[in-house]
């Protein structure tokens, strides 16, 4: 059968059934590989897109539970000639080391900013404490989310101090 989802404002028709993983069908059948797959089971946030602007775990998330949705990839957040401010703090902090975590860091970002660009360094670790990075890159993690709230108008969060 078809599933239809709205992904990124565009409509698609998904022949899949509806307990499918959001994520297969991103990767699979949508092409969009900006979400990754790490452990399958919510535990590490590599596979985290926004619906109606809220982060989720798409590795559990079925798509017949998205109807009438607005789903957001990190393809749907900028390009390489236009990056959203998160995308370009991460690149101005060397962020990423492997980079397998830094799509659910993002989004989870997004979200946070999104409501609150101010963020501050707790808050922005309180917001990423459900995402793992394997390669120990939080520090510069921290610091490009507090460098992108700067960018999108936030005047108080300062800059990193500590670890996560
Ligand atoms: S792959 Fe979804 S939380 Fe790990
Ligand atoms: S940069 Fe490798 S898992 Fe985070």
């Amino acid at each position: 059968m078809a599933v239809s989802l709205k992904v990124n404002g565009t409509s698609h028709n998904v022949p899949a059934e509806p307990d499918t993983p959001l994520l297969y069908v991103l990767r699979n059948d949508l092409a969009l590989n900006g979400a990754k797959f790490g452990c399958g089971l919510a535990q590490c946030g590599a596979c985290t897109v926004l619906v109606d602007g809220k982060p989720v775990r798409s590795c559990i998330t079925p798509i017949g539970s998205l109807g009438g949705v607005e789903i957001t990839t990190i393809e749907g957040l900028g390009t390489a000639a236009k990056p959203h401010p998160l995308q370009k703090a991460f690149i101005h902090e060397q962020a990423a080391q492997c980079g397998y975590c830094i799509n659910g860091m993002i989004m989870s970002a997004k979200e946070l900013l999104d409501r609150k660009p101010n963020a501050t360094e707790g808050e922005v670790k309180k917001a990423l404490a459900g995402n793992l990075c394997r390669c120990g890159t939080h520090n510069r993690i921290v610091g490009a989310v507090l460098r992108a709230g700067r960018e999108l108008g936030g005047q108080t969060n300062g800059h990193i101090g500590g670890r996560i």
